[in-house]
């Protein structure tokens, strides 16, 4: 498939088929991830992989959305307005455990911390975790260029907090999210999303 292709491609999906990720693929897609430009050339990300389904389970600390209400609620407060943007909300609220518990691949990516990711002092203290997100992005559209669609999830803190319990993972590697990969089930719901016409976001000399 061309790059511009598996781009194209590429969309979130929160509704997978039953049927694993073959191991060859996984590392296919995870070595896409690792060819990601670095800040510091080093690359020092690690990937946790929970397929077994009681790992999922205990590692996962978070509950669906269920009720609209709720959801229409949390967007009030929000302040959200656009009617797309809800309805993309209206979509992922009532999945945000089980598109991770269904999925094809949990994947758990890890980045190390160079100083406490939340108390940046300048734009470049945010390298390591800008870095991992460029390796996020090969991951999807690699797995996109196999037919492969997913999701991230930015965790809470209790989950972040619940998570280096149960797996227990070095005190100086940091998760910026989770990324759930599968086949996209056959009735796999997607927002509208939004198209943005590339010249309304070019400027050319002055904003
Ligand atoms: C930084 C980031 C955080 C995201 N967080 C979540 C999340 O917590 N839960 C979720 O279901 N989707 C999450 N998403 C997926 C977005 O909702 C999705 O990318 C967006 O709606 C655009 O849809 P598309 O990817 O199909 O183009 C996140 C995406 C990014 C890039």
């Amino acid at each position: 498939m061309e790059l511009y292709e598996a781009i194209e491609k590429r969309r979130t999906i929160r509704d997978f088929a039953d049927k694993p990720i073959d191991a060859e693929t996984v590392k296919r897609i995870l070595s896409a991830g690792l060819k990601a430009p670095t800040n510091n050339h080093l690359r020092q990300w690690e990937f946790v992989i929970i397929n077994d389904k009681k790992e999922r389970s205990r590692v996962l600390n978070l509950k669906d959305m269920t009720d609209p209400e709720d959801c229409d609620k949390m967007l009030d407060g929000f302040g959200m307005t656009d009617a797309d943007q809800r309805g993309m909300y209206h979509i992922a609220m009532p999945k945000q455990f089980s598109m991770l518990y269904n999925a094809g691949c949990l994947i758990l990516p890890f980045f190390k911390l160079r100083e406490p990711l939340l108390q940046p002092t300048c734009l470049s203290s945010l390298n390591e975790f800008a870095s991992i997100w460029c390796c996020i992005e090969n991951i999807l559209l690699a797995a996109a260029s196999e037919g492969i669609l997913g999701v991230t999830r930015i965790p809470m803190t209790e989950e972040l907090e619940h998570i280096q319990k149960t797996i227990n993972h070095p005190d100086d590697y940091a998760m910026p999210c989770y990324i759930a990969l599968g086949y996209p089930d056959r009735d796999a719901k997607l927002p509208v999303q939004k198209v943005i016409k590339v010249e309304s976001r070019m400027h050319f000399n002055k904003w």
